[in-house]
């Protein structure tokens, strides 16, 4: 396993659409480890591949991320939102777009389906914490950031930050 290098705001990878995974190999298994081991080294508690520079719809997720012996690892392969229900604001940060917080509008319960790693289809129905880090995910594989959810006077605020990290591209932060 190794630790990939994270995509930081203003590079073009994370714009873009990831494509769906047509055959799990080793090589996408291969992937999904290393995400997750990049994602528990940064720390955070979701990493999409897009911010690893692969387009592919694969997503990791452990919102106990951090936490003793908390290795809750959620990795789904082409996920996709079904139901969505309520609303709820929260705050949200992102590996891509370090030094930056805000609080975004998310819906509070959603229902993902989607392939876990051994290629077996799944249907999850969660809320809270785990449905924001679902969302936020899912939004990276078609190329949103989760600045981008947010009001103009929110953009206003972050705006230097934003032009900051542009700048710096991938350096190291
Ligand atoms: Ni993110």
């Amino acid at each position: 396993m190794s630790i990939l290098n994270i995509k930081i705001y203003g590079e073009e990878v994370l714009r873009e659409k990831a494509k769906p995974v047509k055959e799990i190999n080793k090589k996408i298994i291969d992937l999904i480890n290393d995400m997750a081991e990049t994602m528990y080294k940064a720390p955070g508690v979701g990493l999409a591949a897009n911010q690893v520079g692969v387009l592919k719809r694969i997503i990791v997720i452990d919102i106990t991320v951090g936490e003793d012996g908390g290795k809750n690892l959620i990795a789904l392969i082409n996920p996709e939102i079904v139901e969505k229900e309520g609303q709820m604001e929260e705050d949200e940060g992102c590996l891509s777009l370090p030094g930056i917080n805000a609080s975004v509008k998310r819906s509070a319960k959603v229902t993902v389906c989607g392939l876990n790693i051994k290629g077996k289809p799944v249907k999850i129905t969660v809320s809270d914490l785990l449905a924001k880090a679902l969302q936020h995910e899912i939004d990276h594989l078609d190329g949103i950031l989760f600045v981008d959810h947010l009001s103009f006077a929110q953009k206003f605020f972050i705006q230097n930050k934003l032009k900051e990290l542009k700048k710096h591209g991938n350096t190291k932060i």
